[in-house]
């Protein structure tokens, strides 16, 4: 077992704090549809967070729970068990919020179905045994070790983005976005010091991160083209493309050329999602978020 070598050992490297799920409450029911006022095609690429990321969270949460008999350190072990409760805690959340969105009129449940059974075929651990099943566990974490360096990077920026507050986001959703995002840089090393410990193989690293590039980003414009047709509150005036480089422009979505500007730095051998910006900002957000605050009165 690659884990129990020394020097696979010597390659999982501590952010020196533990990783637990916070217990958060989450009031939607005064969310209206377009809760980004007046930026309707940014509304919904918010929304792919509720309607394809909880999926993909829930795919995660399981891997990782299939790798930690492999795992002997017992820090990176009690990380992957703090990572697995905070992946399943935004599922839950975003789902709470898709079904709001869906009380509204926007009817997105065949979409959620289609990748749910999606994300089974292609990310379950098909009854595997043996090699082939350890061979395709460490896949996935090559996999999902890639799609976790977005999320870090986006998660920054949404701690980051003053637009939000400027253009009057509802607070509720405005903080299940930064809740999730400063959660997401909080355990941005766990399934890359996961993915070392059981793998560690550049070549891997390499080929899964830009499979993971190449499909989250025809993923996110798919999903957001969907929601934006099914929209029952959408106005005419303005085209999807003039929305989409508006925003951009003035900061309200994160750029797209993220996926290709991440890529490289990804790729670096001697990459750590440590090396991305500082902690400070997303743990601050975590001991004031209002969600968890009503859990802690
Ligand atoms: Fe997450
Ligand atoms: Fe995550």
């Amino acid at each position: 077992m690659a884990g129990t070598t020394g020097a696979a050992k010597r390659r999982y490297r501590s952010e020196e704090h533990s990783i637990n799920a916070r217990d958060v409450r989450f009031d939607f029911r005064d969310v209206p549809m377009h809760y980004i006022p007046g930026e309707v095609l940014a509304t919904h690429i918010v929304n792919v967070m509720h309607l394809v990321l909880p999926e993909g969270e829930r795919a995660m949460a399981q891997c990782l729970a299939e790798a930690m008999p492999y795992i002997d350190d017992e820090r990176l072990k009690e990380e992957v068990a703090g990572f697995v409760g905070q992946e399943s805690m935004h599922a839950s959340s975003h789902a709470a919020a898709r079904e709001h969105l869906q009380s509204l009129g926007l009817d997105v449940e065949t979409y959620v179905n289609a990748v749910s059974w999606l994300v089974d075929r292609i990310l379950g651990d098909h009854g595997l045994t043996g090699r082939a099943k350890r061979a395709w566990l460490n896949e996935r974490l090559g996999l999902f070790a890639g799609m976790e360096h977005y999320t870090a990077v986006i998660g920054e920026w949404l701690l980051e983005n003053p637009r939000f507050e400027e253009l009057g986001m509802d607070p509720a959703m405005m903080d299940l976005v930064r809740w999730h995002g400063a959660e997401e840089v909080e355990h941005r090393s766990v399934v890359f010091d996961a993915y070392m410990y059981m793998d560690g193989g550049y070549a891997r690293r390499a080929r899964t991160a830009v499979l993971a590039s190449a499909t989250l980003l025809p993923l996110f414009i798919f999903s957001t083209a969907y929601m934006y047709r099914r929209d029952p509150e959408r106005t005419s005036d303005r085209s999807w493309v003039t929305q989409f480089v508006s925003a951009t422009v003035r900061g309200v979505i994160p750029p797209a050329t993220v996926f290709f500007t991440e890529l490289p730095r990804y790729l670096k051998p001697g990459f750590h999602p440590s090396q991305l910006g500082p902690m400070d900002k997303a743990l601050r957000y975590l001991a004031h978020s209002p969600a968890a605050r009503v859990v802690g009165q």
